[in-house]
């Protein structure tokens, strides 16, 4: 299938989103489409199937306009997303899920022996195997995204968008869904990829779109473009470096100490301390405890034995109330479900979390939430229409900023942030490493979790490594060179068993 979406506009009330973008995807191509967040790629990828209508320009499929103005009709016209946030029905069993909307019936009823065929079919051709009746939250975020790729095949797409597929994924689970998709080309198959990861995209597209604030700035072959133009293109200037000059601070007064820590199955035997301006990062592989850890720092769930003392003094954190009096603010790696209410707006989110701070005897101060949610909205540069916005309504990676005011807000001493820069931008990414900069300089301690090796390496003091709920190392972060985090950056950062990550520790 080829498709053309012609001169494309689209606005939310007064804010124009897209300017007369010109789109295409040739048959049986991987097409990267790129660019900052809230440049409008989920925008344009919702009207191509019809989850949003366009307010100008045409769509054509294979040379002909074509009228998309809902999903059904994009169903229809087989293409397919499989979004951002996840669209699966936890509680409904694999089968279910796959043919949602498109069950197969005989006689009124639900024919689940001919599903399973065709699931058979479609499992064989993804390489994967799933019990039928397994209820999908019982999945992990890897197997649920297999699903929805099936759920595509099941309608017989042609064109396959992925939004960020792999932002929630292990590097093995990123390893298969390549795989996967380039089998899908194979097949004939187009596909939309779009990523803030520059490697995933020179790895595996053959072309890419580049917008940059609802328009579009290039379209190009993968072989005739470098990483840096990308970036240049993207960001409208060149970056320069991701991460910022090294601050040369010595550590301070110590703010929290953990000794031999542990929570049966999850973790065991964690010791570590953090100090007044410090950044320590946790590295390892996803399942290795790390969020679990930090999951009992902030009081959300209990531990088994071992102590935690803050500014010396022996503590229980046993509520996130009792976290917070302690100073401690937490950015969780999943703002869908724990960081944000998507139903309210920026204001609120910020405020919720501020509640004590922003009013006295028990009235909001409207005027000082106000203007405290600015100043930290400005702070992370927020891309917002303005603050009383409703958090569904930004981009992924906008949202992601909004849990970080939130939090800033609050004041915090002792800040944890578990993947603080997953879907976010390049440009948006470096702005947070100086944000991180500002607050070490200002005496506060951070934890910083990250798959991303790279982004430990260049910022934290201390990187703990963990594997299998243990701490295997502790290493300090100063004898690695620009030249070693680049040469991460550039192909190295993947460290699928610790291999490639040897030479550093
Ligand atoms: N339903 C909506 N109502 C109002 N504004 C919206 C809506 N959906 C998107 N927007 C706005 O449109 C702009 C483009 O958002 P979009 O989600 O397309 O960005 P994106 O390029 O996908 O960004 P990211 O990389 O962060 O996912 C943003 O400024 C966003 O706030
Ligand atoms: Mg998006």
């Amino acid at each position: 299938m080829k498709l053309e979406m012609r001169d494309i506009s689209k606005s939310f009330g007064p804010v124009q989103v897209l300017q007369h973008v010109d789109f295409h995807v040739d048959h049986n191509e991987i097409h990267a489409l790129i660019g900052e967040n809230g440049a409008g790629k989920s925008t344009l990828m919702k009207i191509m199937t019809g989850i949003y209508t366009h307010d100008e320009g045409d769509i054509l499929i294979d040379g002909v306009v074509t009228q998309i103005r809902s999903i059904k009709d994009s169903v229809a016209k087989r293409i397919a997303i499989v979004n951002q946030e996840l669209n699966v029905f936890g509680d409904m069993s694999v089968l279910e899920n796959l043919f949602i909307g498109k069950e197969i019936t005989r006689g009124g009823i639900v024919d689940t022996v001919a599903q399973k065929k065709i699931a058979d079919g479609i499992f064989t051709r993804l390489g994967i195997h799933l019990d039928y009746g397994t209820k999908v939250k019982e999945l992990s975020v890897g197997m649920q995204q297999m699903l929805e790729i099936g759920k595509s095949l099941v309608n017989d797409a042609e064109l396959i968008i992925m939004d960020e597929p792999t932002s929630a994924l292990t590097d093995k689970e990123i390893d298969f869904l390549f795989a996967v998709i380039r089998r899908l080309k194979q097949d004939g198959k187009s596909i939309v990829y779009i990523s803030h990861r520059m490697k995933e995209i020179f790895d595996l597209c053959d072309s890419i779109t580049i917008l940059r604030d609802g328009k579009l700035v290039k379209r190009e072959s993968i072989k005739n473009i470098t990483f840096d133009d990308v970036v240049k293109n993207m960001v409208g200037y060149e970056l320069g470096g991701l991460f910022p000059q090294r601050l040369q601070i010595e550590p301070g007064k110590m703010l929290l100490r953990v000794n031999n820590l542990t929570r049966h199955k999850k973790f065991s035997d964690i010791s570590f301390e953090l100090h007044e301006s410090e950044i320590i990062g946790f590295a390892g592989l996803m399942g290795s405890g790390r969020t679990e850890i930090m999951n009992v720092l902030f009081g959300v769930d209990s531990y088994d034995s071992g102590e935690i003392y803050v500014r010396g003094e022996k503590v229980g954190i046993h509520s996130v109330v009792k976290a917070k009096q302690l100073g401690i603010g937490y950015v969780t790696e999943n703002r869908k479900e724990e960081g944000l209410f998507l139903d309210f707006s920026i204001n609120d989110n910020v405020l919720f979390n501020n509640l004590k701070r922003l009013s006295s005897k028990f009235i909001v101060n409207d005027k000082k939430s106000r203007s405290t949610t600015t100043d930290f909205t400005q702070q992370v540069r927020l891309k917002c229409r303005d603050i009383q916005q409703y958090t569904s309504e930004l981009s992924g990676g906008n949202q992601q900023k909004v849990v970080l005011s939130k939090w800033l807000a609050n004041h915090p001493s002792i800040l944890i942030l578990d993947e603080p820069t997953r879907g976010i931008d390049v440009n948006a990414k470096k702005q947070i490493y100086e944000m991180i900069f500002e607050l070490k300089k200002a005496g506060i301690g951070i934890i910083v979790v990250s798959s991303e090796l790279v982004e430990l390496l260049g910022i934290t003091d201390t990187i703990y490594v963990m594997h299998e709920g243990r701490l295997m190392s502790r290493l300090v972060n100063h004898e690695l060179s620009d030249e070693i985090v680049m040469n991460y950056m550039m192909g190295g950062s993947r460290h699928d068993d610790g291999e490639t990550a040897k030479p550093i520790f």
